[in-house]
C-alpha cells in the first residue's frame, strides 16, 4: 500500500493533465452531438488499455458502454464494478462562464469545467487508485470492473438491456459509485437513498402560426398563457403540495426518529441555500424541513418553458406553441409509471378547449433505498475514516441515478455511493468545480477501500 500511495502522490500533477485532456470532450449527452460523445468514449478507451486495464467499448442504442477490467479467468477474489457516466449536462448558458466550459481551469484548488465534479473527477480517481495498483505491481485484493456509460444524465436508458445480457461478465459482490455528494470538505458520507425520477414534456398548440397580437390577440387562445394556467394547477401555491390526484400514493410516512435525524443535515442548511444561491427565503411543502424537501418528499419541477419570441426586444405575437420539460422526483414507494400516468390524466382534465395538447413521455428511474448496516458499509466506513480523518454521515440524497435499481434487480447487487462532491460544486450549473483535494482523497479512499473490501 505504501508503494500505492507514493505513486499516487508523485504521478499527480500527471493525472490532472490526463483529467483536464478527458474533461475537454464535450461529450453532452442531451443534445447528442454523437462525434464529441464517441471521441470521449474512445479516449477513456484507450486510456483504460494504456494504464493496464483490459478494456472493451460496447455499442448500444445510444451512446457507448466502456468496460474495463482487472479481472482474469481462474482467479477467485471479491469482484466489485465501479460505476461512472462520462456523459455530461449541457453547458448552457454559456455566457455566465467565467472559463468556457469545455476549457479545464485550475483557480484556487478548484477544477472548473463542465463534467469536473459530475462525474469525470469522480470515477478518474477511482481509475488513477487502479493504475496505481497495476503499474506499482501491487496485488489488488479485489478484482474491479469499471461500467461508464454515456447516457445517465439522459436517464440510461439503454443501460439496464446491457445488464440483463452481460449478467455473467458483470457477476460480482458488489457495485461502487462515486457519483454523489459529501456535505463538506471535513464531512465525507455514504449516501443510503436518492430520490426517483419521471419527465414528461407538455405542449400546447393554438393557431397553426404566430399571429399579429394586434389583429388576433382576443379572439384566439394565447397557448404561452394557456400552459401558465395549466401548469399552476399542478401544485398550491402557498402549501407547496402537489394536487395531481393520487400523486402522493405509496410515499413512506417516516419514522419520528429518522425525521428527528433529518432535522440535523449539518451544513447544507438553510443559510447554505440563502448565502450560495442567493434566494430571498426558503420555499418547500407545508409540515416538511428543507432537508426533507430534497430527499423525502416528492416534486414537480418545470425544467424548462418555451414559447413565442425569445430575441432582443419585443415582437408582438399570440405564439402558435407553447411547451414546458417537467420532471417529476421520486421517494419510496412511489413508482415512475403511475407517477407519469397521474400527471397525463391531470394535464388532460384540466387542458382548455382552446387549445390542443400533446405530451410526450421521457425517461424514469425508481428510487432507491438501502438499509446502510452491511459488511461492505462498515469496510467503506473504514476507509473513509482513514483517508478523510473523519467517519462518514450517513445521508439521503434527491439526485438520481437511474441504474443503481437495475443493478440491484438485474444483478443482485448493492451499490455503495461515496461521493466526492460538494454541494457548492455548481453541478448542472455555471462554472462547476471539482475540487482538487477532493480529487486526490477520492484517489486514497479507493486505493484503499479495495483492502478493507477484500477483509
Ligand atoms: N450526480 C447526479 C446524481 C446526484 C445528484 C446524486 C445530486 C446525488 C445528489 C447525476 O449525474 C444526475 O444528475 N442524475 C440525473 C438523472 C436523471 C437525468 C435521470 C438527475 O438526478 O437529474
Ligand atoms: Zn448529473
Amino acid at each position: 500500500m505504501q508503494k500505492v500511495r507514493a505513486y499516487l502522490k508523485k504521478e499527480y500533477p500527471r493525472f490532472l493533465e490526463e483529467l483536464k485532456e478527458y474533461i475537454s470532450l464535450a461529450s453532452v449527452s442531451a443534445s447528442g452531438n454523437k462525434k464529441e460523445i464517441q471521441k470521449c468514449a474512445e479516449w477513456l478507451l484507450a486510456h483504460c488499455r494504456r494504464i493496464g486495464l483490459s478494456a472493451t467499448l460496447y455499442s448500444t442504442a445510444g451512446n457507448p458502454i466502456l468496460v474495463a477490467t482487472t479481472k482474469k479467468d481462474a482467479r477467485n477474489r471479491p469482484h466489485y464494478l465501479v460505476y461512472g457516466h462520462y456523459d455530461v449536462q449541457p453547458p448552457e448558458p454559456l455566457e455566465l462562464w467565467k472559463t468556457p466550459p469545455f476549457v479545464p481551469t485550475v483557480r484556487k484548488g478548484k477544477l472548473f469545467a463542465r463534467g469536473a465534479s459530475d462525474n469525470k473527477g469522480q470515477h478518474f480517481a477511482h481509475l488513477k487508485a487502479i493504475e496505481a495498483y497495476l503499474k506499482t505491481g501491487t496485488s489488488l485484493p479485489c478484482d474491479i470492473t469499471f461500467v461508464i456509460e454515456g447516457e445517465e444524465e439522459v436517464g440510461s436508458s439503454n443501460l439496464a438491456l446491457f445488464l440483463q445480457k452481460n449478467k455473467k461478465m458483470l457477476a460480482a459482490d458488489g457495485v461502487v459509485i462515486s457519483d454523489t455528494n459529501m456535505p463538506s470538505l471535513k464531512t465525507p458520507a455514504i449516501t443510503y437513498a436518492l430520490r426517483g425520477i419521471a419527465a414528461l414534456e407538455v405542449t400546447l398548440f393554438g393557431a397553426d402560426r404566430d399571429v399579429h397580437s394586434g389583429s388576433y390577440g382576443g379572439s384566439i387562445e394565447n397557448p404561452a398563457m394557456a400552459l401558465a394556467h395549466l401548469l399552476a394547477t399542478l401544485r398550491d401555491k402557498k402549501t407547496g403540495k402537489i394536487l395531481v390526484r393520487g400523486f402522493y400514493d405509496g410515499v413512506c410516512v417516516l419514522t419520528p426518529a429518522e425525521r428527528a435525524r433529518l432535522q440535523h443535515g449539518g451544513e447544507n442548511d438553510a443559510e447554505f441555500y440563502r448565502d450560495f444561491l442567493k434566494v430571498p427565503c426558503l420555499f418547500g411543502e407545508k409540515g416538511f424541513n428543507h432537508i426533507e424537501h430534497t430527499t423525502t418528499r416528492p416534486t414537480i419541477e418545470i425544467n424548462g418553458l418555451t414559447s413565442g419570441y425569445q430575441g432582443v426586444g419585443s415582437k408582438t405575437i399570440v405564439p402558435a406553441r407553447a411547451s414546458a420539460k417537467l420532471t417529476m422526483r421520486l421517494v419510496p414507494d412511489q413508482k415512475p409509471s403511475a407517477v407519469i400516468a397521474a400527471v397525463r390524466k391531470h394535464l388532460v382534465a384540466h387542458c382548455p378547449k382552446s387549445v390542443t395538447m400533446e405530451i410526450k413521455s421521457g425517461h424514469g428511474a425508481e428510487p432507491y433505498l438501502f438499509e446502510p448496516k452491511s459488511g461492505a458499509v462498515r469496510a467503506a466506513e473504514r476507509a473513509i475514516k482513514r483517508v478523510f480523518g473523519a467517519p462518514p454521515r450517513f445521508i439521503r440524497e434527491g439526485g438520481s441515478i437511474p441504474v443503481v435499481t437495475d443493478f440491484q434487480k438485474i444483478l443482485g447487487l448493492h451499490s455503495l455511493l461515496i461521493g466526492f462532491a460538494l454541494p457548492d460544486d455548481n453541478a448542472h450549473s455555471p462554472n462547476e468545480k471539482f475540487e482538487l483535494a477532493n480529487f486526490k482523497r477520492g484517489m486514497a479512499l479507493s486505493a484503499e477501500l479495495w483492502q478493507e473490501l477484500a477483509k
